[in-house]
């Protein structure tokens, strides 16, 4: 058992603190925000992360859990405190490190035995050095015995709990061995590859993992909007790729791109170390331009399929970046309800989890409680984000609520011929433009 700390209780540290917590370790998670933490400790989850809620619960009640704003209570005699504060886009896209500059001084300014400082947040390459500069730095020439570790997290949004439970790997990267094997020690009982390195090269899996997912994204939606131009299907491709083994099947779906608190954010700020240090990153640029532009094309097909987007109506299905969260960080339903609401488009939108999140983000949006009230009076359907209870509904029902029977499916995730069959005009990504083969 070790005592723990985790400072900043976001998507990332949240189910940090609380999984470890779960392996039966000591756990104080903290934050600035007095109302996240109020919340946490009458049992009210800040975020919405399937299964969360239930492991807060037990962990708390059997004392491995607490929360706290107090940054003394936090890291006294915590033997190793991770740093998991956001790390959002400055203004030309490299990553803003003024939160976790305040969690290294605070950590300098309260703590006086030896401590390991772990990095979680996804953080620049050569951010563990600086750290350690801040904390010395802090201190004065007070003496501290202390060690940076970086250990990126590999956690998806929605599956957030298993990706930690279950990893494919864990990373480490530290200038001192022992340091890091300390850390090792918290996930040995996961029984998993862990990949012990250097700081930089840690930091540099993280946002390499990170790129080339994106990359591969970017990759199939290229793929994509050549097939919809020669008359192939995307979703066959990936699966005639994904087949094999040097390709495997993930990461492969065309649709509207990727969105999140992660890939932009980390694709941009390793665009941007990379200029810094006098490499071009043409790949890097190229896999966000075409990533941008599946947006912009959705929006070109709809002006088209309506003869133009002033006061039409258009439904949107989704507004989460991704299904099983309530995340509308970068989501690409937001980056499209700009773009329609630019040209005059009034928008109905419904999402099973993200709606308090769009209220805040949209007070121009009608917000509907199901999909049949956002397809009702409608010219055209959006779907934006593929939640399962999306999969299959009562078209019939939806043919007769819309104004024009025009279905923009995002996530390539209904079966266009059966659509069109029903009488809908049905674009998907990727994939044949309706009424030609
Ligand atoms: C964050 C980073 O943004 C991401 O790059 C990294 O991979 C994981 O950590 P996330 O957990 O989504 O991701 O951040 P966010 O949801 O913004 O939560 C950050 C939390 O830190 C917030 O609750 C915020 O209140 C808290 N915080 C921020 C502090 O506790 N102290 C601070 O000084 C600043
Ligand atoms: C990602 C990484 O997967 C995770 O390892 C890292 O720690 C944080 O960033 P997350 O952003 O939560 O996780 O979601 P992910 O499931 O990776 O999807 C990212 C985006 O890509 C979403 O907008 C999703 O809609 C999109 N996506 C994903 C595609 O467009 N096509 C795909 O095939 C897969």
């Amino acid at each position: 058992m070790t005592k723990i700390c985790v400072i900043g209780t976001g998507y990332v540290g949240l189910v940090t603190g609380t999984c470890f917590a779960d392996l039966g370790n000591d756990v104080v998670c903290l934050d600035v925000d007095e109302t996240r933490i109020s919340k946490l400790k009458n049992g009210i989850m800040p975020i919405y992360e399937p299964g969360l809620e239930q492991l807060v619960a037990q962990n708390v009640r059997a004392g491995r859990l607490v929360f706290t704003t107090n940054y003394p209570d936090a890291v006294k005699d915590t033997e190793i405190a991770f740093i998991a504060v956001g790390t959002p886009s400055g203004v030309d896209g490299e990553a803003d490190l003024q939160y976790v500059r305040s969690a290294a001084e605070a950590i300098a300014d309260l703590v006086d035995t030896p401590i390991i400082v772990v990095n979680k947040s996804t953080v620049p390459v050569g951010t563990g050095d600086w750290v350690a500069d801040v904390i010395k730095k802090r201190r004065g020439g007070k003496p501290l015995e202390f060690h940076v570790v970086s250990n990126p997290e590999f956690l998806r949004e929605g599956s957030a709990i298993n990706d930690f439970m279950n990893p494919d790997r864990v990373v480490l990267g530290s200038t001192e061995r022992e340091a890091a094997n300390k850390v090792a020690e918290l996930y040995l009982t996961l029984r998993c590859p862990i990949v012990v390195t250097d700081l930089r090269t840690a930091e540099m899996i993280k946002y390499a993992s990170n790129a080339f997912l994106a990359t591969r994204i970017s990759f199939i939606n290229e793929i994509g909007n050549m097939c919809e131009e020669m008359g192939a299907d995307v979703k066959e491709v990936a699966r005639g790729m994904g087949l094999d083994k040097r390709i495997g099947p993930s990461f492969l779906d065309a649709g509207l791109g990727w969105g999140g608190s992660c890939f932009p954010k980390d694709v941009k700020a390793l665009a941007h170390m990379a200029v810094l240090h006098g490499t071009h990153p043409q790949l890097l640029q190229a896999v966000m331009e075409i990533n941008r532009n599946q947006r912009r094309r959705v929006i070109v097909k709809l002006r088209k399929a309506l003869g133009g987007l002033n006061d039409r109506e258009i439904g949107v299905l989704g507004l989460a970046f991704k299904p099983n969260t309530d995340d509308m960080r970068e989501a690409p339903a937001v980056e499209l309800i700009h773009l329609l609401q630019n040209e005059g488009a009034h928008i109905k939108a419904y999402d099973p989890q993200a709606m308090e999140n769009a209220g805040q983000m949209f007070p121009r949006l009608t917000l509907c409680n199901n999909p049949y009230e956002v397809a009702e009076g409608v010219d055209a359907l959006v779907l934006a984000t593929e939640w399962n209870e999306f999969k299959q509904l009562d078209f019939e029902r939806i043919h007769e609520l819309m104004r024009q029977p025009i279905i923009m499916d995002g996530r390539n995730l209904w079966d266009g011929d059966r659509l069109r069959e029903q009488g809908f005009t049905y674009y998907g990504v990727g994939r044949a433009v309706n009424g030609q083969d």
